[in-house]
């Protein structure tokens, strides 16, 4: 079966938000809880999507206004700003709008709009991947020591000093290591070639549904270990090759 209908759906909506976030005058801030920000635009860009996804009828999980229908099946997956703080803070160039088609636990469609830079990334999972017309495919780095790791810490984890040790040994055997701020561009970014390993522990399923779905079209793999409620420790692999290397620790 091909998706491409609903693809067409989710890039109007990931177009929609974009253009309304790009225009948007105010930086209204709903709240600043721990280490998480809340803007208005994040709840004005997600009912600008769910609008657009509406007519397809089908459950949504939305990042601001949580589950809507059933959990199983097909349903969309909403992130309506990723790097929240990137965009408040002007690094807009590094935030994205994000939504995924997931039938249960398998992804199959991802659209990432980079609206500042007019990057829209898209994927069907067995049918391909794409950066605006540009076919996607992950790269063909095979050595831990030449590939290039991106990760992060999520807003709900509990970050410690113990935690160092571990996350130091799984990273220093990489050549360059990048944290951008938002999951789904590091996500897509794997399927997009420029990115080897993404990894980051305790993330929030709509921060990388769309990216992974991308990174599975363009050729690359994922792992996905269920936490609490839609946490989850998220790899994406550009290869089999170094995922496995990485597990190996
Ligand atoms: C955040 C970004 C960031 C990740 C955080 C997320 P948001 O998404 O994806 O990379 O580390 O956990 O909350 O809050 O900007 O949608």
């Amino acid at each position: 079966m091909s998706y491409s209908s609903e693809l067409q759906v989710a890039i109007k909506a990931a177009r929609s938000a974009g253009k309304y976030l790009l225009g948007l005058g105010h930086k209204i801030v709903d709240s600043r809880e721990g280490r998480d920000i809340k803007l208005r635009a994040d709840r004005e860009s997600e009912a600008i999507i769910l609008a657009a996804l509406e007519p397809t009828r089908l459950p949504v999980l939305a990042e601001e206004s949580g589950e809507h229908g059933s959990r199983s099946g097909l349903r969309w997956i909403v992130d309506p700003i990723d790097g929240t703080m990137n965009y408040y803070r002007g690094l807009r160039d590094l935030c994205c709008v994000s939504i995924a088609l997931w039938e249960d636990d398998r992804p199959v469609v991802g659209v990432v709009n980079r609206f500042a830079v007019d990057e829209l990334y898209t994927g069907i999972v067995g049918e391909g991947a794409w950066c605006n017309e540009t076919p996607l495919r992950t790269s063909t780095v095979k050595q831990i020591n030449q590939a290039v790791f991106a990760g992060g810490f999520p807003v709900g984890l509990r970050l410690n000093e113990e935690m160092l040790p571990d996350f130091f040994r799984r990273i220093l055997r990489f050549k360059k290591i990048r944290m951008l701020g938002t999951a789904a561009l590091m996500s897509a970014f794997v399927g997009a070639g420029s990115i080897d390993v993404y990894s980051e522990d305790g993330v929030m399923l709509w921060d990388v549904a769309a990216g992974i779905a991308i990174t599975r079209a363009a050729g690359g793999r994922f792992q996905a270990e269920p936490l609490d409620g839609f946490r989850y420790n998220v790899r994406c692999f550009a290869n089999e090759i170094l995922e496995r290397l990485f597990l190996e620790g």
